[in-house]
């Protein structure tokens, strides 16, 4: 899809960045001086602009509050050695919002708004990206529906939106995670594989009662059988068995995580095992019991790698390795960070430049 729209600047009188250490702020609490705005309507979109960061005008009856018409990426700039500031596989964000948006019945945004706007607004707003050693900036691109109408149907009018926030860890320690054999996050068939803004809602009753136990995330199952494990809060989740890296391989109910898919890759140039298919818990457990369960971590774009250190499941805590012993997900942690920080050669063409 082509767009010929013009995006127009308007700058801020006066950075706010000198308020904050841009280092050392919480993670998604304080965004950055611009946010980029493209507006659709009659069938096309129509203008695109960037602003002072600043709140959304709308009605009470607009589509995406009411009707959940509602989707969004998360992705990271990088600030290297020298003080310039690259995307990490942003294409790879911008097709899966296209994905998102064909599923939910909205209008896919064109490459030239997403990845031009995109540009525009990181170029501007590098002075937030830190420069810390597990420093970012976490950039939020997100599509809702804006009729003012009541009445379920797809929405005639929409934003698309960029916002960004310096980003520091996600997790300040490695998390226990508690198997969920009750609720669930996705089925056949239905919006788990793209990220529809309801699939986290539904997450969060769950996750809330999982932590009141002392866990920090959830792992999900299947819907049908509860046996086979999918994913983890906002990681895909990956395991050294044995020395085979294993993941559950993708399906309707699991997002295709860029993380996942850049950590396979690494993982396969290393010339490693790498096994995409069904992961049962009785696997799971059965490894650990053995010994044999080396390293269990999720992977993401907020988290990076999540070390694991137990896994609760029917009243029983199957613990793992002391994480330095973890030779693979360190490795992969410590490459990523590497590539992002220009320290190692990017043979994958993951990074692209922005100034
Ligand atoms: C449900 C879910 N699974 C997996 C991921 C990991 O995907 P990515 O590596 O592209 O961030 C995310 C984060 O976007 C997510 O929300």
């Amino acid at each position: 899809m082509t767009s010929t729209v013009e995006i127009k600047v308007n700058k801020i009188a006066k950075s706010r960045v000198g308020e904050y250490d841009v280092n050392n702020v919480p993670f998604g609490k304080c965004f950055s001086d611009h946010m980029f705005v493209a507006e659709y309507s009659d069938g096309k979109w129509q203008k695109a602009y960037i602003e002072p960061y600043a709140d959304i005008p709308m009605s009470y009856a607009m589509s995406a509050l009411h009707y959940g018409q509602a989707i969004f990426e998360g992705m990271k700039a990088y600030k290297n050695e020298k003080g310039e500031v690259s995307l990490f596989r942003p294409t790879a964000n911008f097709q899966r919002m296209n994905k998102s948006a064909v599923r939910m019945a909205m209008p896919e945004v064109p490459e030239e708004i997403f990845m031009g706007g995109l540009l525009e607004l990181i170029k501007l707003d590098k002075d937030w990206v830190p420069s810390s050693e597990t420093g970012s900036l976490y950039i939020r691109p997100f599509l809702i529906a804006t009729d003012e109408a009541i009445g379920v149907k797809a929405s005639d009018t929409y934003k698309f939106v960029i916002i960004t926030c310096p980003a520091g860890k996600y997790y300040s320690e490695p998390i226990r995670v508690l198997v969920e054999t009750n609720y669930i996050r996705a089925v056949e068939g239905g919006v788990g594989n793209v990220k529809a803004a309801g699939n986290y809602g539904r997450s969060l009753y769950p996750t809330k009662l999982a932590q009141q136990k002392g866990y920090q995330q959830e792992i999900w199952t299947d819907s049908m059988t509860h046996s086979f494990v999918e994913e983890s809060g906002t990681m895909n989740l990956m395991f050294v068995i044995d020395g085979t890296v294993v993941t559950p391989k993708l399906s309707d109910t699991i997002l295709a995580g860029i993380t996942r898919d850049s950590v396979l890759t690494l993982a396969r140039d290393w010339g490693m095992n790498v096994e995409e298919r069904k992961v049962s818990l009785k696997e799971i457990e059965e490894a650990q019991q053995v010994g044999k369960l080396n390293e269990a971590f999720g992977v993401g774009t907020a988290a990076t790698i999540a070390h694991i250190v137990a896994i609760g499941h029917n009243g029983k805590d199957y613990e793992l390795p002391a994480v330095e012993a973890r030779k693979f997900s360190n490795k992969v942690d410590q490459t990523l960070r590497d590539i992002r920080k220009s320290r190692a050669e990017d043979k994958h063409k993951w990074m692209l430049k922005v100034i």
